[in-house]
């Protein structure tokens, strides 16, 4: 059951946003995309859900192109780096544009339960547009996580969650709230893409890092194995250290 990228090549106007890269969300993993400004990442999203179409890209071994709209809508969802609404929406209203599960009361069992564990159930009343831009971050976390729903993971087929730097506006407590609920939806076995800049953030919440420059994968696979000194280093023209937090145990990367 994945998500797959296999030799993407996208070229975009004059730029060659993506040479061959291939990437496999498996569902029940978590995977933190990382990479400098402009390595593609926020495109490799796009192509892997279905926006940019290509014939490289597979859910289940299938081409996603044959995979019908409803079918993708129930299955994958997508947190774009844009937060912001043309209309002026109630936050109750943008989460529900996310149910796509049909039933109504099952619709609103679903958002009151995503609303309560993403902390914004309190906003719902609120207009969408008046809100902080960490909030409207969480409110649109939650509108994904409504959209694959499934009770007791019920239902045909694998799920995914893509999301592009969904922790870019939060402060330390609600980006840890935000990347905490995407492994819990991990463990519901949906394969999770997370566009992240904050390695400390990829080594400790993923379980596969793919890391992307210049439309290039330079690596994918465990933290330990992709996030070195000498790879970050020369990846970010930057000196990176990369330690072991003596006490808790993890990955610590910092420049010098
Ligand atoms: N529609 C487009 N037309 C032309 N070039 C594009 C288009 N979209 C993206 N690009 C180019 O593709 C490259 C990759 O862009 P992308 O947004 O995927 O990078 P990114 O890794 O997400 O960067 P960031 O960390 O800044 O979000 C950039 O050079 C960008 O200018
Ligand atoms: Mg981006």
């Amino acid at each position: 059951m994945t998500l797959q990228a296999d030799g993407v090549t996208l070229r975009l106007g004059a730029v060659q946003v993506l040479k061959d890269v291939s990437l496999q969300l498996a569902a029940g993993t978590v995977t933190a995309l990382v990479g400098p400004n402009g390595a593609g990442k926020s495109s490799l999203l796009r192509v892997l859900s279905g926006e940019i179409a290509s014939r490289q890209v597979f859910m289940d071994s299938r081409p996603l192109a044959e995979v019908g709209i409803r079918d993708l809508a129930r299955r994958r969802s997508v947190m774009t780096q844009s937060t912001s609404m043309a209309f002026d929406f109630l936050v109750a209203e943008v989460l529900a544009m996310g149910w796509v599960g049909g039933a109504r009361e099952l619709g609103a069992v679903a958002l009151n339960e995503v609303a309560r564990d993403c902390l914004v159930d309190h906003l719902l009343e609120r207009r969408f547009n008046t809100l902080s831009g960490g909030k409207r971050q969480r409110v649109q976390f939650a509108r994904c996580r409504l959209q694959i729903w499934r009770r007791n993971d019920s239902g045909p087929g694998s799920r995914y969650l893509l999301l592009d730097e969904p922790t870019s506006s939060l402060d330390l407590d609600h980006e840890l709230l935000v990347l905490r609920q995407a492994r819990r939806v991990s463990a519901e076995n949906v394969g999770v893409l997370v566009v992240l800049h904050d390695l400390n953030q990829a080594a400790r919440f993923a379980d596969q890092v793919a890391l992307l420059a210049n439309g290039a994968m330079v690596a994918s696979g465990p933290p330990e194995a992709v996030l070195t000194s000498t790879t970050l280093s020369r990846v970010y023209r930057t000196a990176v250290c990369v330690e072991r937090h003596p006490r808790l145990g993890r990955l610590v990367i910092h420049t010098e």
